[in-house]
C-alpha cells in the first residue's frame, strides 16, 4: 500500500484515502521525521492534523499526569492518535487509556515500530526482497528502539543475518536477541571483519539523553565514526542506512556516495506512514 500511495502521490499533490478524519499528534520527545511524516502523511491523503504542541506550552507544565493528558486528547474524538514520549511502555499505557486508535511513534528506548516498517520498506525498495539480507546493525544498540524494533520486523522474514556491531557497553539488549526466532545473529565490536559481507549497515547515533552518567557518554560517543575515506577503501560498500539525526558517527562526506540511502529512508517514513494511517481508519477492509 506504501508503494501504492508513493506512486499516487507522484503523479497527484493529495490523495482522499483519509479525508474527513483527524489524526492527533501527541510528541512529549525532540522530533523531526516522526512527527512531521505523520503529519504530512495525513495530510497528503485528505486528513487533517492536531498536534498537541510542545509540552511547556500545556498543563503538562503545571503538572498534569500522562494519563489525564491522554485521556483528554480521546475525549475531543480524533480518528487516531500518535504518541511520542520518553517513558518506556508510554505508548501501550495510552492505547489502554484511549478510545482512539495509539500508535507507538516511539516510547523511551523500548520501541519505534514505525520506524521498523518504513526500514524494512526502504531495504525491499532497494533490494527487491527481505528475505535473505545480510544487515549490520552499528553503534548504540542498549539504548536503541529503532535497532529493537528493526530486528524484530527482520526475525519475522528467512534467512536473515544481522550483525550487532558494538562494543561491549552498548550490545544489543538481552530482551532483544532473547526474542529473535528465524535470524541468525552475531555480535563483535569491529565492522572491518565484516563490512564487505553486508547488504546494509545500519548505524545509530549514541544517545546522551539516555545516558545516567554524562561522563560515560563522553567516553564512548566517539566509538564509531563512519567516513567515506573508509568506505572507499573497501572492495565492497554496503547500502548505508541511519534512522537520523546523526551527530558525529555518520560523516556528511558519504552522502554523496550511491550507497548513501539514509535521506530516501526517511522521505519513505512518510509513504509508509501514510499506508498505516488509511488502515487504521479505514472502515474499508480493502484499504
Ligand atoms: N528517526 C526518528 O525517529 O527521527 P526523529 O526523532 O527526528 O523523529
Amino acid at each position: 500500500m506504501a508503494d501504492h500511495i508513493q506512486k499516487e502521490l507522484s503523479e497527484e499533490r493529495m490523495l482522499d484515502l483519509c479525508e474527513g478524519t483527524i489524526l492527533a499528534t501527541v510528541f512529549l520527545e525532540p522530533s523531526t521525521r516522526t512527527r512531521l511524516s505523520f503529519q504530512f502523511a495525513m495530510k497528503k491523503i485528505g486528513g487533517s492534523v492536531i498536534d498537541f504542541g510542545p509540552a511547556e506550552a500545556t498543563s503538562l507544565a503545571k503538572g498534569e499526569s500522562f494519563e489525564d493528558t491522554l485521556k483528554m486528547v480521546d475525549s475531543y474524538d480524533p480518528d487516531v492518535i500518535a504518541v511520542r514520549s520518553k517513558a518506556n511502555g508510554s505508548a501501550q499505557l495510552a492505547a489502554d487509556i484511549c478510545e482512539s486508535p495509539v500508535i507507538n511513534a516511539g516510547d523511551g528506548s523500548n520501541e519505534h515500530p514505525t520506524q521498523a516498517m518504513l526500514d524494512l520498506y526502504t531495504i525491499r525498495q532497494i533490494r527487491g526482497k527481505i528475505d535473505g539480507v545480510k544487515i549490520g546493525l552499528m553503534g548504540d544498540l542498549a539504548h536503541s528502539r529503532t535497532t529493537s524494533s528493526l530486528s524484530m520486523a527482520l526475525d519475522k522474514y528467512n534467512g536473515v543475518k544481522i550483525f550487532y556491531i558494538a562494543p561491549e557497553e552498548l550490545q544489543a539488549r538481552r530482551e532483544t536477541l532473547g526474542s529473535m526466532r528465524n535470524a541468525t545473529y552475531q555480535r563483535l565490536d569491529d565492522l572491518q571483519e565484516v563490512i564487505e559481507e553486508l547488504d546494509f549497515l545500519y548505524v545509530t547515533r549514541v544517545q546522551r539523553e539516555r545516558f545516567n552518567d554524562p561522563g560515560d557518554y563522553e567516553r564512548l560517543k566517539g566509538s564509531y565514526v563512519l567516513d567515506r575515506a573508509s568506505l572507499l577503501s573497501h572492495k565492497k560498500i554496503p547500502y548505508i542506512l541511519h534512522p537520523l539525526p546523526r551527530v558525529d558517527e555518520l560523516s556528511p562526506d558519504v552522502d554523496a556516495l550511491p550507497a548513501a540511502k539514509y535521506f530516501e529512508q526517511a522521505r519513505n517514513g512518510v509513504y509508509v506512514r501514510a499506508a498505516l494511517l488509511a488502515q487504521v481508519v479505514s472502515d474499508d477492509p480493502l484499504v
